[in-house]
């Protein structure tokens, strides 16, 4: 049978080709191949040693994997038929879906949206180097998302010798906002760095929260020490997994630090509160970014403030949770 002239990718997939393509998954520079997959399911790390936590991989059906030949050079089409890259193909070899979701997310229930996002994927995976194309116009959020050497160089035009990176999938809420004033404290500006990349349904639309960004790097916070910049990551929802793949990524932007606050990546009750903060602790040492913890950031009814229990005179009974699933339900989105 003929090799294929395409394989089309899902937004995952194509997320994570423009992330490895910009440098912002270093020292990955192409989609995994059977050793370096096994060895991060396995041991969190890469074949090589490197601390890397979530597989980035491309997925073909078992017919289109019987079609593909190592040194194969072919086109990588998003599911409009936009040609976003090229692959040259080095491996293909078959995934075990049951495993890679309970190493992954500790699950295999298909109520949690990353473990849905891999079963309808393809069995087969597809190993190799990447280039991409420049995302054509029209295409969500290119305009606003700066590249690794674009943030370092803007780090580097400020003079800020540190910097703590902030991950959000949700509009900015008064939670975040007392993460990031603490981190100020030790930093000498921050880094606010939403993921633009697919997210599950049921989260507010990036159109949407970005207004939440914008209003608060100009209305409320030293315009002089944060940067706003978009990150096309997909998120996967993997909690532990995800915190320390985040922090690796934000390194590649120029960040110093990062911030991991309660259920950092989380969904439902998957996940302890502080089991991402403890994945991330685990590999402190070797992470080569400093990691800032912060446990939960609550909103006393008694005094108003937003505090971390033990902040305020008040019971813990008086605490209110903030969460981004409590805001998207008082906005009427679906929980
Ligand atoms: S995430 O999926 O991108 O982690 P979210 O946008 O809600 O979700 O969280 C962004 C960051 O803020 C994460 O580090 C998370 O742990 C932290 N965070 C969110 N809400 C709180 C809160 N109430 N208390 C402490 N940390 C929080």
């Amino acid at each position: 049978m003929p090799a294929p002239e395409f394989l089309v990718l899902d937004p995952m997939e194509v997320a994570d080709l423009e992330l490895l393509a910009c440098g912002a998954y270093r020292p990955l520079a192409g989609f995994m191949g059977r050793g370096d997959y096994e060895s991060v399911l396995e041991n969190w790390r890469l074949e090589a040693g490197d601390l890397w936590a979530l597989p980035v991989t491309l997925s073909v059906d078992a017919e289109t994997a019987r079609r593909l030949s190592p040194g194969e050079v072919l086109a990588l089409r998003d599911r409009e038929g936009v040609e976003r890259g090229e692959i040259r193909v080095r491996e293909v070899f078959p995934r075990d879906v049951r495993r890679e979701a309970l190493a992954v997310f500790g699950t295999e229930n298909v109520r949690h949206p990353g473990v849905k996002v891999l079963t309808a994927q393809g069995r087969w995976l597809v190993s190799g180097s990447v280039s991409v194309k420049r995302p054509p116009p029209g295409i969500p959020s290119a305009s606003r998302r700066g590249l690794p050497e674009e943030t370092r160089e803007e780090f580097r035009r400020r003079g800020w010798k540190s910097v703590a990176g902030f991950q959000t999938r949700n509009p900015l809420h008064a939670g975040h906002e007392y993460l990031l004033r603490k981190a100020l404290e030790r930093v000498d500006g921050v880094l606010l760095h939403p993921t633009v990349g697919p997210t599950k349904e049921d989260d507010v639309p990036v159109e949407e929260r970005w207004r939440s960004y914008e209003d608060f790097v100009k209305n409320r916070f030293p315009s002089d020490r944060i940067v706003l910049s978009a990150y096309p990551q997909a998120m996967r929802y993997a909690g532990p997994r995800e915190a320390v793949h985040h922090a690796l990524a934000r390194k590649n932007y120029g960040c110093t630090h990062f911030i991991v606050g309660r259920d950092h990546a989380g969904t439902g009750d998957f996940y302890a509160p502080e089991a991402a903060r403890e994945a991330v602790r685990r590999f402190e040492k070797e992470l080569g970014i400093v990691p800032l913890f912060f446990g939960e950031v609550f909103r006393c009814r008694d005094c108003g403030r937003v505090v971390m229990e033990g902040e305020c005179p008040h019971p813990g009974s008086s605490l209110e949770k903030i969460s981004g699933t409590r805001l998207r339900r008082s906005a009427g989105f679906p929980v």
